[in-house]
């Protein structure tokens, strides 16, 4: 794992900063503001003051180093729901929340989304460097070698009724194909981790592609080696024994870029899960198989699914974009705008962006027209224009416009939230290994503030009401 720089002189370094402070309006600039950095940052509790060292980032982010802090004063930093913290130092992608920027390795979003492919954007994630020729036909092989599933797999298959969910068949069948290879992960041997990134990556589409046959009550389709990535899982899909399916190139397009925009986001809920569970040295399978389960929630990958569904419900009920905004804004409604919002973005999503435009060629390619995008675009207009939104700087996500596309696609619905895992699994396999391979590993183990009961004494059953 990259090693965080503690900052040991004073300095100065140049760092972003709002214009207008923090009620600054959307949109609005940043100007490069020289600041003062000392190395230490000083923490007064009650009478007594502790040093804390500062951290700085390679692009000038910085963090207070509060690790000793319990040990030094007693005392530990509360953050519910982790907004304000950095659990960890990461070499992998960089965001900036505020201007609406995201890199994976230093590479803008804007770039790999249209020039790169899925396999290269997920080999460069893990290892860190865009492939050489070598590297990308060694990684593209070993992905082809690893596309089948063991055929007792099947087995498992038949278990699950007919109308589960796929992301439960999903993490159920990442932790089963682990059975399959007992043999124990070492992230210190290149070969073996790069074979097991490999096997997870490609036997994922395989899975998912057969959930979704098993779903519908289809024969599963072999993988076709001779197919790349994409239109290989498109293959699996929408083949048919007798009627083989013959993608269109925008579509595979599209689908290819709907996986690189998916491949990793930092700390989010899914990759901060699966780093959890790798700090306790859960093999790879188990991780990421934890990460499905977390990425499920529809606050997180299954806001995709959760965006569908408002639309046609507002489409059905032929409610107005307006009305339904109001309808959001009212607290007591507890209705929220789905695919709206973000953690870390308090400005339009690069991704959300990237999205809209290809959602615009994909269908028009297809010859379709979706009332869904036309009120999609309504319910966006709407919202930007709205206090509500601009005060709380709530702009669309990834999601809001990524359903629309493989909708028109003819991904089913319930499948949307497995698409994101398959785009997300480089991703979590880049954070797994950096955790694996730190020189200070550390089992992952937040602290909490007490707020139970005090100490009383057990009561036993007869003595307590009936
Ligand atoms: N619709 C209406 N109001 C919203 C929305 C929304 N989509 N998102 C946030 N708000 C409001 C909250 O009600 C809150 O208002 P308040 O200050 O008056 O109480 C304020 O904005 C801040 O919201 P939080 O919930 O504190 O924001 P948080 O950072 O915790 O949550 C989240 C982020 C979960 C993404 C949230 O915006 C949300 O629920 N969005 C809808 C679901 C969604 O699209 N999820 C996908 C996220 S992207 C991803 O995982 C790939």
């Amino acid at each position: 794992m990259m090693p965080c720089r503690v900052m040991g002189m004073p300095g100065l370094i140049r760092r972003r900063r709002p214009r207008g402070g923090a009620d600054r309006t959307p949109g609005s600039s940043f100007c490069e503001v020289p600041i003062a950095m000392p190395d230490k940052a000083t923490l007064t509790i009650g009478d007594k003051s502790y040093e804390l060292p500062v951290v700085v980032g390679t692009e000038g982010e910085v963090g207070v180093d509060i690790s000793n802090l319990r040990n030094q004063s007693g005392a530990i930093t509360l953050d519910d729901g982790y907004a304000n913290t950095g659990s960890c130092c990461s070499a992998i992608t960089f965001i900036d929340g505020d201007q609406g920027i995201l890199r994976y390795r230093g590479y803008p979003i804007e770039q790999l989304a249209i020039r790169s492919t899925f396999v290269e954007t997920a080999y460069l994630l893990i290892f860190g460097e865009l492939p050489s020729r070598t590297q990308h036909a060694e990684f593209r092989a070993l992905l082809s070698q690893h596309e089948y599933l063991h055929e007792d797999m099947r087995h498992h298959f038949e278990g699950f009724p007919p109308n589960a969910h796929p992301m439960a068949i999903l993490s159920a069948m990442i932790n089963a194909m682990g059975c399959y290879q007992p043999a124990l992960l070492n992230p210190d041997d290149p070969e073996h981790f790069t074979d097991a990134a490999a096997r997870i990556m490609s036997k994922v589409r395989t899975i998912a592609a057969a959930s979704y046959k098993k779903s519908i009550g289809e024969p599963w389709m072999y993988p076709r080696p001779e197919l790349q990535y994409v239109p290989n899982f498109l293959h699996m899909m929408f083949s048919k024994p007798n009627r083989p399916y013959e993608p269109d190139p925008d579509v595979v397009s599209a689908l290819r870029m709907i996986l690189i925009l998916h491949a990793d986001h930092e700390q989010n809920c899914s990759t901060s899960t699966v780093r959890m569970v790798g700090s306790a040295q859960a093999n790879l399978y188990a991780s990421v198989a934890a990460g499905v389960c977390a990425l499920w929630g529809p606050l997180h990958g299954g806001a995709n699914q959760a965006v569908i569904n408002m639309l046609s419900s507002i489409l059905a009920s032929g409610e107005t974009a307006s009305a339904f905004i109001a309808k959001v804004k009212d607290k007591t409604s507890k209705i929220r705008l789905m695919g709206f919002g973000h953690r870390v973005y308090r400005n339009y999503d690069p991704r959300a962006k990237i999205l809209k435009e290809a959602c615009d060629k994909v269908l028009a390619k297809l010859g379709i027209h979706d009332p869904m995008l036309d009120l999609a675009k309504q319910l966006e207009e709407t919202a930007l224009r709205d206090e509500y939104f601009i005060q709380r700087k709530l702009y669309p996500n990834v999601d809001f416009y990524s359903g629309i596309i493989m909708r028109a696609m003819g991904i089913p619905v319930p499948m949307f939230p497995v698409m994101f895992a398959i785009g997300r699994m480089p991703g979590w396999i880049a954070h797994w290994r950096e955790v694996a391979l730190s020189p200070n590993p550390r089992i992952y183990r937040p602290r909490q503030i007490y707020v139970g009961p005090t100490k009383r004494d057990y009561v036993p059953a007869d003595q307590r009401p009936l």
